[in-house]
């Protein structure tokens, strides 16, 4: 069975947060956070405003774009590593949210790679011959769990969701994916509630956001140069019929060095680090919407994206975009 998407939502919080609010909290300027890591602004959800209401917000964004009937979904898959509890899922949140009676849900904790591992389960569903139309929501509310007195994370992270529906098609335009993981570096990103060593290495068990940024942006920018490579072969195609590169929004640097590494120019990678900071498994459909709404991105594109955070974790796919403009 064949798959596609042609359909895309998202929800982004409305309190918008400048760099000029760090310099009000920490030693730190909007010169260095713009320089080091690409970012000018950010969005927090409110207080009382949670993921899987941001979820439910970019499905039903989807939904009245595109005009399709959500009550046919029949898988949901959340990628999210700031839930506002473990059990329920978000995924029974927003089928109950938006009344979708048979879908069976699930939550993936894959960080930042975690929407592009939805894909990939979604894919793999439609193939299998199991489910018809699932639905796929990368979402953050990292500034619920950011230390607001660490200046080298707390300036990086944002909220925000994206969804996208995968279906059964006639023809296939969903390819070939690519799944990497690395958990010896499993203490370089985490967040502990529970006070037990990762890798035989103590952690801070404050249910907070903590990593060793310069470790994850070489390992980040090393295996994406090589994994990018990988999957445009295992695609058969040359990064040249590559239309659009869609990594995850981590550090605009992060994205300069791939681009570098592979000889690519940086205006053929679609972002969201500047406007969004990084957030996580929402940040590449955030990017492809935008790349969307702004014309760059057509029916029939070829893109490739990929996905990198806490595990360590890495997914990539290849696809032809099938969703217009609206
Ligand atoms: N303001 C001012 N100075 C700062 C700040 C700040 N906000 N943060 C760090 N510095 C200082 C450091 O203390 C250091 O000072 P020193 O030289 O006196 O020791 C100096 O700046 C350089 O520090 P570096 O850590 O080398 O800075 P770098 O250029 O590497 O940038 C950053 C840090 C932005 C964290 C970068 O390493 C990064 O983006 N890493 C990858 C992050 C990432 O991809 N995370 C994964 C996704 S997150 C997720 O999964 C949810």
């Amino acid at each position: 069975m064949n798959a596609i998407i042609d359909s895309i939502g998202i929800y982004v919080p409305e309190k918008k947060v400048d760099n000029h609010y760090f310099e009000s909290i920490l030693d730190t300027s909007d010169e260095w956070i713009r320089t080091r890591t690409g970012i000018n602004t950010r969005f927090y959800a409110a207080e009382n405003e949670y993921t899987s209401d941001l979820c439910v917000k970019a499905a039903q964004n989807l939904s009245d774009k595109y005009n399709k009937d959500l009550s046919q979904v029949d898988f949901i898959i959340v990628a999210t590593t700031s839930g506002e509890q473990v059990m329920p899922s978000m995924a029974t949140r927003v089928q109950t949210a938006l009344n979708i009676p048979n879908a069976g849900c699930i939550d993936v904790y894959a960080a930042c790679a975690g929407f592009v591992y939805g894909i990939i389960l979604a894919k793999g569903l439609i193939a299998a011959g199991t489910h018809k139309k699932v639905l796929v929501i990368g979402a953050e509310t990292l500034s619920k769990i950011t230390d607001f007195t660490d200046r080298t994370s707390c300036i990086l992270f944002g909220d925000g969701a994206g969804a996208v529906l995968v279906e059964a098609s006639n023809e296939n335009y969903i390819f070939e994916g690519l799944t990497e993981s690395d958990g010896s570096h499993g203490k370089d990103l985490y967040l502990s509630y529970q006070n037990v060593p990762v890798n035989g290495e103590e952690v801070i068990a404050d249910n907070k956001l903590h990593q060793n940024g310069r470790v994850v942006f070489k390992w980040a920018v090393t295996t994406l140069i090589k994994k990018i490579e990988e999957l445009a072969g295992k695609n058969h195609l040359k990064l040249e019929d590559i239309d659009w590169f869609v990594p995850h929004s981590a550090n605009i640097r992060i994205l300069e060095s791939i681009c570098e590494g592979l000889n690519i120019p940086m205006d053929k990678c679609l972002e969201s680090i500047r406007n969004y900071g990084n957030t996580s498994a929402a940040s590449i459909p955030l990017a492809w919407y935008n790349g969307i709404e702004s014309g760059k991105v057509k029916v029939d594109d070829q893109l490739l994206l990929i996905g990198f955070g806490g595990g360590l974790t890495c997914a990539g796919i290849c696809l032809q975009n099938k969703i217009e403009k609206k």
